[in-house]
């Protein structure tokens, strides 16, 4: 191998512009799969990539390409799409020179591609800008490069065009990648060492690593070490990935490969793996910080199944290293975990996993956020070296005596819309508490709008208001913005008089009234009347905000069981699983474990 001919590239794009179908036809073009292929996208390989046509774990393929009768080996990493797997995009960004931008020349510039756009940018990657879908007929992909020229400052001639589905233009773009990319920047004559992007488990090999060699060569049978802990270990697997695994004997730098070190040989995404020679001075590649962005509980559909999905939660955390898991327990619930997510979607296809591919039933509490405090007096906190605290769970935010000031995540938002919903869009923001930036023009039908908004006001149904309102045709991503100074409270419920702790949450000052009268009417609606009357009160700081009264059954009243609506109420019965049907006494009134989980839902 030589590194001149090594190219290590991605490709980047929004949603369903057609990533997983060029790389169909790049590992076709190479010979890896034949045409018409029955097993097709062969890169997306877990089940809920299939169904939801969305990319969730980076898989890399090495592909050879013949150009001017020299032979490239061309690295393509697999890099999920969305926002939330951003961390997964960015570990895979690291081994690679250049990215192909995909952009559907029918769609044009959506609010992620100005996510992938800003990201290549930042790591000073090549960008190969490529329109897609051109074969469609109302593909304009004049009117896309204009776009791309107006938004990025690209140069139309730079812009190549592709029909993925067809084939069209698809070796041209892999010239591109020869052309544009360059080499990987590495040293050869030196000690081995390598980054790990990626892991897996497989259950006789132990961690298989997916590894940038950045310097020096590798062998099978030689004496390595982890920086993290410096023991000795012995590099046992090598092998290209075409996708499926091609065993060698010897990698250089430069190139991706999976490296394995046996059953007890370890290996962690961020650490490197080194020849024994190197000091162990050399510091750790810091993984880049994994955010969770996004908490909820996840309890067993029923106490039996705690088993199962506690084995389930522990084999996907494995799989998915951002994810983190801690035992929670609620008297409502019962036993279950806390699991911090990047973002919804993230949550989402956890959540399907879990029940896909270990069979596991889970009950979902609603997300939240997690907070920030800044304390009075360092020495109140014991266990913690700083005066800042993290919150992800209301009860843990401290008394208000306490506390300098409080944060909460924030977010820069981008949204792509048609120009007809501009006023729409800017409304649904602000009124999220949201403050706009500078927008700008995509072309004459279309503008980018950017917001600095509160995470915790778009966790739970932005996204899909946001499509509501626009008809389908705002785009929306977001970045993260760190942690802003904010006014935060703690509202709790009583029902007659007991704190039921499963309901606090943690509101921001200008909602509170709000939030106070929703969550107690919407109490009213979900508890069954029971034989004493039930008073359900929002409270802050012993201040009552809202009161609710449900009245005690009258001695002829039998039908009616439930308060609102029947039909509604029937409904809501029949979706929910058997095990949800169960009640928590609180104060001697019965609540429906439902109530729990969906009353803080919007
Ligand atoms: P994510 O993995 O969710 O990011 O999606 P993706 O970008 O991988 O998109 P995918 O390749 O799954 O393509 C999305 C849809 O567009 C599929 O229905 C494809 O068949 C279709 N598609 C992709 N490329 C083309 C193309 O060149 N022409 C046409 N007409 N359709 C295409």
């Amino acid at each position: 191998v030589d590194v001149e001919k090594i190219r290590n590239f991605s490709i980047v794009a929004h949603v369903d512009h057609g990533k997983s179908t060029l790389a169909d036809r790049l590992l076709e073009l190479t010979g890896v799969k034949k045409p018409g292929d029955e097993q097709s996208q062969v890169l997306d390989q877990l089940q809920v990539e299939k169904e939801r046509g969305i990319t969730v774990k980076a898989v890399t393929a090495t592909l050879d390409y013949t150009y001017n009768n020299e032979t490239y080996l061309l690295n393509l990493i697999d890099t999920p799409g969305h926002v939330d797997f951003s961390n997964e995009v960015v570990r895979s960004v690291t081994a690679c020179q250049g990215v192909i931008m995909l952009v559907d020349a029918n769609e044009g510039i959506q609010a992620q591609t100005v996510a992938v756009h800003s990201l290549a940018k930042r790591n000073n990657l090549v960008i190969i800008p490529t329109l897609n879908k051109v074969d469609l007929p109302r593909a304009n992909p004049d009117k896309v490069k204009e776009q791309l020229q107006s938004v990025f400052k690209i140069d139309p001639n730079t812009v190549l065009s592709i029909s993925a589905k067809k084939g069209w233009g698809v070796r041209e773009l892999l010239e591109a990648v020869i052309m544009r990319i360059p080499p990987p920047k590495v040293v050869l004559d030196d000690h081995f060492s390598a980054h790990i992007i990626d892991t897996w488990h497989d259950k006789y090999r132990g961690v298989l690593c997916l590894a940038y060699i950045t310097s020096g060569t590798v062998k099978v049978g030689q004496a390595v070490k982890w920086q993290s802990d410096s023991k000795l270990q012995t590099v046992k697997h090598l092998a290209l990935l075409r996708p499926t695994e091609e065993p060698i004997d010897e990698a250089i730098a430069g190139q991706v490969v999976m490296v394995g070190c046996g059953p007890k040989g370890g290996g962690s995404v961020g650490d490197q793996l080194v020849a024994k020679e190197l000091a162990n001075a050399s510091e750790r590649l810091s993984a880049p910080a994994v955010k969770h962005m996004v908490y909820a509980g996840i309890f067993p559909a029923d106490q039996s199944q705690h088993i199962l999905l506690s084995d389930a939660i522990k084999k996907l955390a494995l799989n998915d290293s951002a994810v983190s898991v801690t035992i929670d327990s609620s008297p409502a619930l019962g036993q279950g975990w806390r699991i911090g997510f990047l973002g919804l979607l993230h949550l989402d296809v956890f959540t399907q996993r879990l029940l896909q591919e270990h069979k596991a039933e889970a009950i979902l509490t609603a997300p939240s956020v997690p907070y920030k405090v800044k304390i009075k007096g360092a020495k109140l906190i014991k266990h913690y070296k700083t005066d800042e605290i993290l919150i992800t769970n209301p009860l843990q935010l401290p008394d208000p005596n306490n506390v300098v000031e409080y944060f909460e995540p924030f977010v820069k938002g981008t949204i792509i819309t048609p120009v007809e919903y501009i006023g729409a869009v800017t409304s649904l923001c602000i009124d999220r508490r949201g403050t706009p930036l500078p927008s700008s023009a995509v072309d004459d039908t279309m503008t980018m709008l950017q917001f600095i908004l509160p995470l915790s006001e778009i966790v739970v149904d932005f996204h899909d208001t946001l499509k509501s309102i626009t008809s389908g045709f705002a785009s929306f991503d977001y970045e993260d913005d760190g942690f802003h100074s904010s006014s935060l409270v703690r509202m709790d419920i009583l029902i007659n008089g007991m704190l039921v702790d499963e309901l606090s949450t943690i509101v921001h000052a200008s909602r509170l009234e709000y939030n106070a009268r929703r969550l107690a009417e919407k109490l009213k609606e979900m508890i069954p009347r029971q034989m004493v009357q039930v008073a359900i009160q929002a409270v802050v700081g012993g201040k009552v905000l809202a009161r609710e009264t449900i009245k005690a059954y009258r001695k002829d009243v039998t039908a009616k069981l439930y308060g609102g609506d029947v039909t509604r109420r029937k409904k809501l019965l029949k979706q929910q699983a058997e095990g949800k049907k169960k009640m928590r006494s609180v104060a001697n009134i019965k609540i429906p474990r439902d109530t729990f989980i969906d009353v803080l839902k919007k």
